[in-house]
């Protein structure tokens, strides 16, 4: 499989924990510079455990034994001036952006005409305006350079509906239909553009929800997911090497489609 993936720059989002930073790893073992991005602290609204700067400064660590350089960046995705200060460093550092994988997010259950409007608002912000902030800041570059990928991690619930979640399940549906007006728009100028759909995947936001809902981690995979296989979840490894393949030049005719990672959920 040609990946030609070498001496290439991801910019990824969400990066201290959880799938961005399994991401940032997978990319890293094919040669790719990395620029790490995270709020990396806490903050009130989901109440379960964020990334922290000593994830970040572990994750430059490892990306730096498996030979590439890691430029690690705090900030917010809803934060334009966070945004435009770590993508012009990446610049400066890298010459060019080739892939950005548009990952942060947060989830919270809460019926839909019991959610404080903040609640509504944090979670549209971060996962789909955040994703749009990134994104506008990295596109003029991979115009520039005419060429790039744009990964917008969406889930399993943006091609479907679920309970008490309505407003990921809008942000995540949100994310599906950028992912096809960038992908039209972008296509003229040799960028992909790609939406994930991962079923329930093994990291510290599927941890801190279930210790929200007084359930063990493996509980609630097992009633949110009902994968046909018989998992209950995937692996953050899974979704960095849908990840590494869908960057790769072995999926350059791949644009403004779903990548279903889902162990057969949505099959049901
Ligand atoms: N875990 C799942 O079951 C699952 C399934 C499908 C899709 N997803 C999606 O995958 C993405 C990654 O999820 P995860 O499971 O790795 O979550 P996680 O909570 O384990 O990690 C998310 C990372 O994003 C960072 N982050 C949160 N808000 C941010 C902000 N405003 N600005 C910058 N960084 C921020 C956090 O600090 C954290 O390091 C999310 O968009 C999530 O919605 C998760």
């Amino acid at each position: 499989m040609e990946l030609n993936l070498k001496g290439k720059t991801a910019f990824i989002t969400g990066a201290a924990h959880g799938q961005g930073r399994a991401t940032a790893l997978g990319l890293a073992k094919e040669g790719v510079n990395i620029a790490a991005f995270d709020i990396a602290k806490q903050l009130s609204y989901p109440q379960y455990k964020f990334g922290s700067e000593d994830e970040l400064q572990t994750l430059k660590v490892e990306c730096e034994k498996l030979g590439v350089k890691c430029l690690l960046h705090k900030g917010d995705v809803r934060v334009d001036e966070d945004i435009q200060k770590a993508v012009n460093a990446t610049k400066d550092a890298f010459g060019k952006i080739d892939i950005l994988f548009n990952n942060a997010g947060i989830c919270a259950y809460g019926l839909t005409h019991e959610l404080e409007e903040s609640a509504w608002d944090n979670m549209l912000d971060i996962n789909l305006k955040g994703a749009w902030m990134v994104g506008r800041r990295i596109i003029p570059i991979m115009i520039e350079q005419r060429g790039g990928v744009i990964i917008n991690n969406s889930s399993v619930l943006g091609l479907r509906g679920a309970n008490r979640l309505s407003h990921y399940v809008a942000s995540k549906w949100g994310l599906t239909g950028l992912t096809k007006a960038w992908a039209i728009e972008l296509a003229q100028y040799n960028i992909r553009v790609v939406s994930l759909h991962p079923t329930g995947v093994n990291t510290p936001m599927n941890d801190g929800l279930a210790a929200m809902e007084g359930m063990t981690p493996k509980e609630i995979g097992e009633r949110s997911a009902g994968n046909l296989i018989n998992v209950p979840w995937v692996e953050t490894e899974d979704v960095a090497n849908a990840v590494v393949f869908l960057a790769s030049d072995s999926a350059r005719y791949v644009t403004g489609s779903e990548f279903i990672l889902d162990a057969g959920l949505l099959t049901r």
